[in-house]
């Protein structure tokens, strides 16, 4: 099981999208004993429960979000989480029979303006052996404006959250990492590689607009605080395109420590996020000695790309004074390239450490 899920909340129960902003999102990190879960959701302010936070019986009749994981033999837990602080846990071993319920968790959440956020720490030892599937959703509203809505809607005459068919196995969830769902991004180079006629020593042409496209996403969503820091970078593999394996990364970078002189083997598409990167690029001279051939900035939303042959030997520094992050596709997995002495030009194979998803946000 990967370290991390997400489901997003974006349709009503009866498969009707929802706006982006009435969306909800929740995040499941796996750690040793227990599940955090991160819900971010729109808050309509309905009437809160007249008893205190915390445990609260029949929650499911207040403003709420839910998240239902699913076991073999049709175990599955139950958990409910209101804005205000209140929560239910339910245990099931069948469809609507509950064996025990009124579990006690650390729950707190908090209201911003019109959403609201909230982190439960659920023991897994709770959870159904054998976990498989799992859908989340969100009821709000009062009288005949209230919404049932569910990340994987089961459809059919009345909302029903205990379809337990139309649970989504947890193998095709989102794996999510600094904050962003990549899976559009990594289809999109799929699809751009295809364009193209396959793979190449060059870019995908529509490739580096398309990356740009996610630049605002991006830093809407990336969780920057979560990222790690390397001497002169950190590199998040975030994953490999499904069919041709091309690899995305984020890249956090410490400023004013310049990268060796690299290559990369592949061809290559850099987009800022944040900050400002300071690019060198080399070129061979009439002898064949690399020299220095142009500096230029990249600003956060620019992107710049590069072909595999000839080969593009660069170094890049941060030049800001804040961390600036960083979105970079290869056409390969990325896995060694070659630096460079910077006197001899001498080449020697390298391979840089890739940090997983595990230690980037996730
Ligand atoms: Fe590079």
């Amino acid at each position: 099981m990967s370290r991390s899920h997400r489901l997003d909340i974006a349709a009503t129960w009866d498969r009707r999208p929802l706006s982006a902003d009435a969306h909800s999102h929740l995040v499941l990190r796996w750690e040793a004993t227990t599940l955090l879960l991160q819900i971010e959701a729109p808050f309509a302010g309905d009437p809160a429960p007249t008893q205190p936070a915390g445990s609260t019986p029949r929650l499911w009749e207040h403003e709420v979000v839910e998240l239902m994981l699913l076991g073999a033999d049709a175990r599955y837990l139950e958990l409910e989480f209101g804005p205000h602080g209140h929560y239910l846990a339910l245990r099931l071993d069948g469809v609507r029979t509950i064996v025990e319920e009124g579990m006690a968790l650390d729950f707190h959440a908090e209201i911003e303006g019109d959403r609201w956020r909230g982190e439960a720490r659920v023991p897994r030892a709770w959870l159904p052996d054998d976990l498989r599937a799992a859908n989340a959703f969100r009821i709000a509203g009062t009288g005949a404006d209230r919404s049932y809505q569910a990340a994987f809607p089961a459809g059919g005459d009345a909302p029903d959250f205990h379809r337990l068919e139309a649970f989504a196995p947890l193998s095709t969830l989102a794996p999510e990492v600094c904050g962003v769902d990549w899976r559009g991004l990594l289809d999109a180079i799929d699809r751009a590689i295809d364009d193209a006629n396959g793979p190449s020593t060059a870019p995908p042409t529509d490739l580096p607009a398309g990356l740009a496209a996610w630049l605002d996403q991006a830093r809407q969503r990336l969780d920057f605080d979560r990222l790690p820091r390397g001497e002169s970078y950190a590199r998040c593999l975030v994953g490999h395109s499904p069919r041709h394996g091309a690899s995305l990364f984020v890249m956090g970078w410490t400023p004013g420590v310049p990268t060796p002189i690299h290559d990369h083997g592949s061809w290559g598409i850099v987009g800022v996020v944040r900050g400002t990167l300071q690019e060198e690029r080399f070129d061979a001279d009439a002898d064949g000695t690399f020299v220095g051939a142009a500096r230029r900035p990249l600003r956060a939303g620019e992107v710049a790309a590069f072909a595999s042959k000839p080969t593009a030997i660069h170094r890049v520094v941060a030049a800001d004074h804040e961390n600036p992050v960083s979105i970079h596709v290869y056409g390969d997995a990325a896995a060694s390239f070659h630096i460079y002495d910077p006197d001899t030009f001498t080449a020697e194979l390298y391979i840089p450490e890739t940090l997983d998803a595990e230690h980037c946000g996730s």
